[in-house]
């Protein structure tokens, strides 16, 4: 494993690797040591979470980062390639992390440098190392990643975490619902692929019909900043709002998870239930970056 691109280039064994690694880290991060390794940090695009919890995971293990966070004040401002930018961060670090709005940049960046490259969201594409998280997530509070019901809901179009989980999930025999208005449904090539891997799903309108019926409910933000239309974001933005009263009938082991940031799609009420899930989610993004970092660094005994 040289990169973390997409979740299509990762095994299942692989995958399982990083979840036991994880564990273990989140139990006794003192195991792996990567003091004197530097993370470059090279934020096109805006991050809470993703940039944040690498810089932690990181610093946790004794590494050093340095970071581009967007683009303003930066040499890009002045017409610097994406190649450049990258060419030069490899020789200033020991892994690169890499956010930017154009489907396909890590890959590309992986194809420029000779230091391992960690897809952290490229446009609508993948966002591999968050469905890294959502399945040590998931494992974390089902007990199990086999044979669960999933209803992914929200922005299924240009979500990038959807597209990357469903993959991530498809080794361990999910059965999917895709709730999502017409117009922002899962892409069909995605559903193609899921056909061949025999992977059961079903595409829906809506969402409390479902509710008893599932162990996982993964909401997402409709995507605004990737409409090129505002009118027709306009006609879909609150399109579903998860509330307390709509879990009433879930089942008890259901959790409600959600990559953040949330903007109107999950009310405030819901998280003081049992069933929000969302902020141990992001916490849990600390242990698995950890593990993918000591992996690509070499380091993971
Ligand atoms: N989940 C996620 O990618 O969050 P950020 O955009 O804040 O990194």
């Amino acid at each position: 494993m040289k990169h973390l691109i997409s979740m299509r280039d990762l095994s299942a064994d692989k995958t399982i690797q990083l979840l036991k690694l994880a564990e273990s880290l989140e139990k006794d991060p003192s195991q792996i040591d990567l003091s004197r390794r530097v993370m470059a940090a090279v934020f096109y695009e805006a991050s809470t979470r993703t940039r944040m919890s690498f810089e932690s995971a990181m610093k946790r293990l004794g590494g050093e980062v340095i970071a581009m966070v967007g683009t303003s004040g930066t040499s890009v401002e002045k017409g610097e390639t994406l190649a450049d930018t990258a060419k030069v961060m490899a020789r200033y670090s020991d892994i690169i992390v890499i956010r930017h709005p154009m489907e396909g940049a890590a890959r590309y960046v992986s194809e420029q440098v000779d230091v391992p490259v960690v897809n952290a969201g490229d446009g609508a594409n993948q966002h591999p190392t968050q469905s890294l998280l959502d399945l040590y997530t998931i494992q974390k509070s089902q007990g199990t990643l086999k044979g669960l019901k999933l209803a992914l809901v929200g922005d299924l179009k240009y979500g990038r975490t959807v597209h990357s989980l469903a993959y991530a999930l498809a080794p361990f025999k999910p059965e999917f619902h895709f709730v999502s208005p017409k117009s922002l449904g899962m892409p069909p090539h995605i559903l193609s692929d899921l056909r061949k891997m025999n992977i059961q799903f079903k595409e829906t309108k809506k969402l409390d019909k479902i509710v008893s019926d599932i162990d996982i409910m993964y909401v997402t933000r409709i995507q605004r900043e990737r409409f090129p239309d505002r009118e027709e974001y306009e006609k879909v933005k609150n399109a579903y709002i998860i509330t307390a009263d709509l879990l009433e009938n879930a089942k008890d082991n259901l959790k409600v998870m959600h990559p953040l940031p949330r903007v109107n799609e999950i009310t405030t009420d819901v998280d003081s239930t049992k069933y929000a899930y969302y902020f141990d989610q992001a916490e849990n993004g600390v242990y698995m970056r950890q593990a993918i970092l000591a992996t690509l660094l070499g380091e993971a005994k």
